[in-house]
């Protein structure tokens, strides 16, 4: 497995300011979100968003250095992101994340929504503080687009008519669009012209569903410790993602199963199993390396640089967690 360290070698020096940055900008304030900041942003997350950032800030910024504003995106990005797992792991009581107890485990469901609630805050607070019209503009959709696809997700449980295509969009409103918006908006603070900024946008687009597709997939296939976080809960909970969605077309029997909530003893299992023995996981792999392959291509535009060739890396990188 290609390691994520080694691909944001271009950026290492950028990321481990950044875990500083954001332990002192949401610990300063008072002294459970300092014990919640040390947790959350101590150890174990991969910072694939902040990554992201960075890179095409540099990217974007060839033979200048990046700007302290590009390095605030990227600290406002992954606040955001925390927070939305803050508060995702409230909704779906796991108690496990980034290899650590989660926030509500340790301090409660109140603190939980609380420091989840004081994330977005400051975030949004960061945001308006760029003085930047159009990246506040970005950013405030992300948040609207987590809320959103929390509740997608929430009103569709168990719903086994569910489509690909929706199941797509909420996967957009729940993961890509961060990625989408933050990427867009560092090519924005560099810059570049509107098409390009467009392009930067796509590549994150299909780099986060990719991500999302390849989760949902190790949410089967992987296992707690291994991923840091409860394995095989999707299913359970009703959460239908595509290796289900894909299996329901040539198994029919899955599709009662679902319907009455695995119910009966043993019918989870036999879900499962049924997943397993159909080509649900396999497309999905197909459809995870078609969004993956889609984004490199609104890279071409840029030019050559250590950065830019981390970025197309990094597509094989999400693929690559599968292996
Ligand atoms: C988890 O994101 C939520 C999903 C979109 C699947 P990450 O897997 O990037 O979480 P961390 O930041 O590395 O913990
Ligand atoms: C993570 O969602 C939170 C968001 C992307 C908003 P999931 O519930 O799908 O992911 P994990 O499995 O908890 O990381
Ligand atoms: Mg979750
Ligand atoms: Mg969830």
């Amino acid at each position: 497995m290609t390691s994520a360290t080694s691909l944001f070698s271009p950026v290492e020096a950028d990321l481990r300011l950044l875990t500083e940055n954001l332990k002192q900008l949401v610990g300063a304030r008072h002294p459970i979100l300092y014990a919640a900041a040390e947790h959350l942003f101590g150890a174990g997350g991969k910072r694939l968003r902040p990554a992201i950032v960075f890179l095409l800030s540099r990217a974007t910024m060839p033979n200048q250095e990046i700007t302290a504003k590009h390095r605030r995106l990227a600290e406002i990005t992954e606040m955001i992101h925390t927070a939305s797992l803050v508060h995702d792991d409230v909704i779906d009581e796991a108690e496990l994340r980034r290899g650590v107890p989660t926030v509500h485990s340790s301090f409660g469901n109140r603190v939980a929504v609380l420091a989840g609630d004081f994330l977005f805050a400051q975030s949004s607070w960061y945001l308006a503080n760029l003085d930047n019209l159009a990246v506040v503009k970005l950013l405030s959709e992300v948040i609207m687009d987590l809320a959103e696809g929390e509740i997608q997700q929430g009103l569709n449980r168990f719903d086994a008519s569910l489509s690909i295509e929706a199941y797509l969009e909420k996967s957009y409103y729940k993961t890509a669009s961060l990625i989408a918006n933050s990427s867009k908006a560092a090519g924005l603070l560099s810059g570049v012209p509107a098409e390009q900024a467009q392009h930067l946008y796509s590549y994150g687009r299909h780099i986060g569903l990719a991500f999302q597709i390849v989760d949902d997939i190790l949410d089967f296939t992987g296992s707690s410790e291994a991923l840091g976080k409860p394995a095989g809960s999707d299913l359970k909970s009703g959460n239908l993602t595509a290796p289900a969605l894909y299996a329901l077309e040539e198994k029919p029997y899955l599709e009662k199963l679902i319907e009455r909530e695995f119910a009966h003893e043993g019918d989870l299992e036999q879900a499962l199993a049924l997943i397993e023995d159909s080509r649900g996981i396999e497309r999905s792999r197909e459809l995870a390396a078609h969004h993956a392959q889609q984004a490199v291509q609104h890279l071409s535009d840029l030019s050559p640089s250590e950065s830019r060739q981390a970025l197309i890396e990094l597509a094989d990188y999400v693929l690559s967690r599968l292996y």
